[in-house]
Order: C-alpha cells, then sequence, then structure tokens
C-alpha cells in the first residue's frame, strides 16, 4: 500500500488521467436545460482545469484556496463587499466593465462601481451640497447629460458618491459620518444639466484588514485607489 503525500504527483499520473477527468465532468454538464447556463459551466470547469494543470497546487494550497474564499465570504456584510474588492484587484470588474462597454465612440466610458454603492443616495435638488460635514476643501461639479447622439437628456438620474476628505465614505465610520453624506441622486434640468457642490475627495486604500488586504501584501501591492466621485447617469428608454 502506498501512503498518500501532500506531495503532487508528476510522472505517475499522465495528462491523458487529466484529459478523461476532464472529459467526465464535461460530460455531466452536458444535460443542463439552460444552453447559457451549460457554456458558462463547462467553460468554468474547462479554464479551472487548465488553471490547476498549470500550477499544479499541493493539497495544503488547495486547502488554503478554499480557506481564503471562505474567508471572504464571510467578510461580506450589508457594508461591505469582500468578493467585489477581490474581483476589483484581479482586474475582472474592469474586464467585465470593458466586455459590456458600448462600442459608439461618443459614449463616455463605463469603470467599476466599486465596494461602496451599498446604501441608497439621497435625492438632493440642483446646486444642493452632498457635503453634510463641512470639512473639507470646498468643490462645484457641473456636467450634462446625453444621449450617444449628443442630444441633451433631460430628467435624468445621476447617483454620486465619493469619500471624504480622509478617504472614508459615510459607511466606513458611520459613528462620526453623518449616512449620506457624500451622497446624492439629482435629477438633470430641460437642458439634460446637472450641478451640486460636495468637497475635494481624497485618495483612500481600500480595506486591508480582510482577506484580499492579505493577497496585496502577497504581492506586495499598495491598496490605493486615485481620488475620485463615482458616476451613475441613467434616463428612461436609454441605454447607459
Ligand atoms: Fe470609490
Amino acid at each position: 500500500m502506498t501512503a498518500r503525500t501532500t506531495t503532487p504527483a508528476t510522472s505517475e499520473v499522465s495528462a491523458a488521467t487529466y484529459d478523461r477527468l476532464l472529459d467526465e465532468v464535461l460530460a455531466s454538464f452536458e444535460h443542463t436545460p439552460d444552453p447559457r447556463a451549460r457554456q458558462v459551466l463547462q467553460a468554468l470547469v474547462r479554464h479551472a482545469h487548465a488553471f490547476l494543470r498549470e500550477v499544479r497546487p499541493t493539497l495544503s494550497e488547495w486547502s488554503y484556496a478554499v480557506d481564503f474564499l471562505t474567508r471572504t465570504g464571510q467578510r461580506c456584510s450589508d457594508t461591505r463587499q469582500e468578493f467585489v474588492l477581490l474581483s476589483d484587484v484581479l482586474g475582472l470588474s474592469m474586464l467585465t466593465e470593458a466586455i459590456n462597454d458600448s462600442d459608439i465612440e461618443a459614449v463616455t466610458d463605463s469603470t467599476v462601481l466599486g465596494p461602496f454603492h451599498m446604501t441608497k443616495s439621497p435625492p438632493r435638488a440642483l446646486g444642493d451640497s452632498i457635503d453634510m460635514v463641512g470639512t473639507g476643501t470646498p468643490c462645484l461639479i457641473t456636467g450634462t447629460v446625453t444621449s450617444a447622439a449628443g442630444q441633451p437628456l433631460a430628467h435624468a438620474s445621476v447617483d454620486v458618491w465619493q469619500c471624504d476628505e480622509n478617504g472614508l465614505y459615510d459607511v466606513q465610520a458611520p459613528e462620526r459620518i453623518p449616512a449620506g453624506h457624500g451622497r446624492g441622486l439629482f435629477r438633470t434640468d430641460a437642458d439634460g444639466r446637472f450641478a451640486f457642490r460636495t468637497i475635494v475627495p481624497s485618495h483612500y486604500p481600500i480595506p486591508t484588514d480582510g482577506p484580499v488586504g492579505e493577497l496585496l501584501k502577497t504581492a506586495d501591492r499598495h491598496p490605493y485607489r486615485p481620488a475620485h466621485i463615482h458616476f451613475i447617469a441613467a434616463a428612461p428608454d436609454t441605454a447607459t
């Protein structure tokens, strides 16, 4: 009898065995009724098998991977989305955005949603301030929402959210930042224009006290995002 070890097998397990295993799993999904679900599941299996065949994880490495994903899920809450962070730092959020982006040159490129759009922005009137604290550097934001053809869109919704001058969103420090600080939901005027007052946001680190922080530390990557304000513009019967 041969003792089981944690050392990955090499020569004794042939590529033919790996191929047979892959074929069996792919076949097990062959009768998935929804064709799109079948395509996605079989592609996932093919790529995951190729990944493992490339990196040849030890059993302890595989166990760490399972534990990492388990802890990533456990770190999620109503006000924190560790899986979105993971998707962001792996470039998967941005790739999905790019895949779904409009091909029309004039349309503003979309970008990642980020992990802090988990509360509803308070409706505000045009020209109002989204700053509810008053300690940052004031600034005025103006813009126009148009169709891809350049036609101004009246009564379009403009949802904005940002961090404060210390790099914190309201949900990250609810004990001292009022809910809704740095957030606002506006409607464009008859000419598609919007304007609001706010403060200059700071660059900020993504949360590093969870599994994604652990990943960044392993890779010696910094956790900072440049200063920015998030926007979602939407109008009835208009793709966004
Ligand atoms: Fe952000």
